[in-house]
């Protein structure tokens, strides 16, 4: 098929790329001339693990393609995906101003029938508001051309993003025209070898849904968990343990349950508060899931609490490092990573922080952590020992899994770690003569 991808963030990308492998010939569009020339050679603006080679490899068979002009691909289009950024608006609800600008820019210039999906995540009732934008723009200039919007939620991760999408749990598409659902299938189809049962179809409103529910239930385990990892911590338990003996039960599983510095990212905090927002203007007060927000807000600083705690309210003097900075592994970016509240609470109270992180320190020193005062940047992670007091792990890296401890005791003026993602044993660190401190198991 003939496709178009209009936004190169993360979710436009690497459909786009996973499409043009599976085949198809697709055209990313974005308003950003420097990435789109910068594309055209090659380098993506991300770091996503196989990516840029997949982007290579679709450039030269001339499945990929990129531009700046959607006009020009309309025409050739069958399917017509809109991935641009829904950032989050002042009162918490899903901005959608790109994505209606790009509905208008759609019906200003389409000539033949076509289908539009919605693949950024959007609130309930958006399809109905891009539907009715392309209209208004379709009479304006007298035509009479047939189309319609679908809904089809991307559930990609960050850091395994290929994967997730060549090789998805499931493909949700909500449409109320059965031949663009079909359509849609015979696109997903190669994704699904074996079974077509995952390739799920509904309505419109029920897929819009479907994405905010699924973040907002994985951002609940993860606060529900971090929240028992508090109570451990009072009532002299251990998390680790108690995550052990829940996750066996098969109903419960062990995936989501991590206790940690609290999520981040891009989409579970955005969501969470996008899906608050939509409850509220229906006239529904959402408790639980202001409550998650509320957990995680608060878990982003208990590593924090605990530095204080050993260290005193006042930390002049002081010297942290910290290893980890992007809010999960295998990816540079920062967006509401516990790092920066973390840094940010300890540079207040007069510490300076030696920073290591593998790929996101580009992202800290030019844009999160920009103007605070106090923080270095450091090549490896054992650069950031020397002098410091004691070692903060915010990000499960596979290269912080395990490090040379004697190293680290060398190092270090205090041989202290305080673990923001339970990466230790905390038996064997006693035994090596290291106080450590993790969430939710009292030392
Ligand atoms: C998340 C969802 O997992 C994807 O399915 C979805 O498509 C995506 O949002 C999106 O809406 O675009 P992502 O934000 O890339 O993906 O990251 P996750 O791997 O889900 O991790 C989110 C956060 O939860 C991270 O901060 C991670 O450290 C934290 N987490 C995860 C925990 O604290 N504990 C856990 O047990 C698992």
């Amino acid at each position: 098929m003939n496709l178009t991808v209009i936004g190169t963030g993360y979710v436009g990308l690497v459909s786009g790329t996973c499409f043009a492998e599976m085949g198809n010939t697709v055209t990313c569009i974005d308003v950003d001339t420097k990435k789109i020339e910068n594309l055209k050679g090659g380098i993506i603006p991300i770091y996503e693990p196989g990516l840029e080679a997949m982007v290579r490899r679709n450039i030269e068979n001339k499945t990929l393609r990129f531009s700046t002009n959607l006009n020009n691909h309309l025409q050739k289009c069958d399917i017509a995906f809109i991935a641009v950024g829904t950032p989050m608006g002042d009162d918490g609800s899903a901005d959608l101003k790109y994505v209606l600008q790009v509905a208008k820019e759609i019906g200003l210039h389409m000539t033949n029938p076509l289908i539009i999906v919605d693949k950024s995540t959007v609130p309930v009732g958006t399809a109905d508001k891009v539907s009715a934008t392309i209209q208004k723009e379709l009479e304006k200039r007298n035509v009479d051309i047939e189309f319609h919007v679908v809904s089809n939620p991307e559930f990609l991760k960050e850091g395994d993003a290929i994967n997730d999408f060549m090789k998805p749990d499931r493909v949700v598409i909500g449409s109320d025209d059965q031949k663009s659902t079909e359509k849609m299938r015979t696109l997903y189809s190669p994704f699904f070898r074996s079974s077509q049962d995952r390739l799920i179809t509904m309505d419109v409103r029920s897929a819009e849904m479907t994405k905010y529910v699924a973040n907002a239930m994985l951002a609940t385990k993860i606060s529900f968990m971090n929240e028992i990892a508090n109570i451990c911590e009072l009532v002299g338990a251990d998390v680790n343990k108690v995550r052990i003996g829940i996750g066996s039960d098969s109903r419960i599983g062990y995936s989501f349950i991590y206790p940690g510095s609290g999520y981040g990212g891009s989409c579970f905090p955005k969501d969470v508060k996008a899906l608050k927002k939509t409850a509220e203007e229906h006239g529904y007060k959402a408790s639980l899931i202001s409550s998650v927000e509320e957990v995680n807000d608060r878990q982003k600083l208990v590593i924090a609490q605990k530095v204080i705690t050993r260290f005193g309210e006042d930390l002049k003097g002081k010297t942290f490092a910290i290893w980890g900075l992007a809010f999960k592994p295998e990816t540079d970016d920062m967006r509401e990573a516990p790092a920066i509240y973390i840094i940010k609470e300890l540079v207040q109270r007069g510490a300076k922080i030696q920073a290591y992180d593998p790929k996101a320190m580009k992202e800290a020193e030019h844009f999160y952590l920009k103007d605070m005062k106090g923080v270095t940047y450091c090549k490896s992670k054992y650069d950031t020992l020397k002098n410091a007091d004691a070692m903060i792990l915010l990000t499960e890296w596979k290269e912080f899994r395990s490090p040379d401890f004697e190293e680290l005791k060398v190092q270090l003026n205090t041989p202290i770690i305080f673990d923001g993602r339970n990466q230790y044993n905390d038996v064997l660190m006693t035994e090596r003569g290291i106080e450590y401190y993790q969430i939710g198991k009292k030392l």
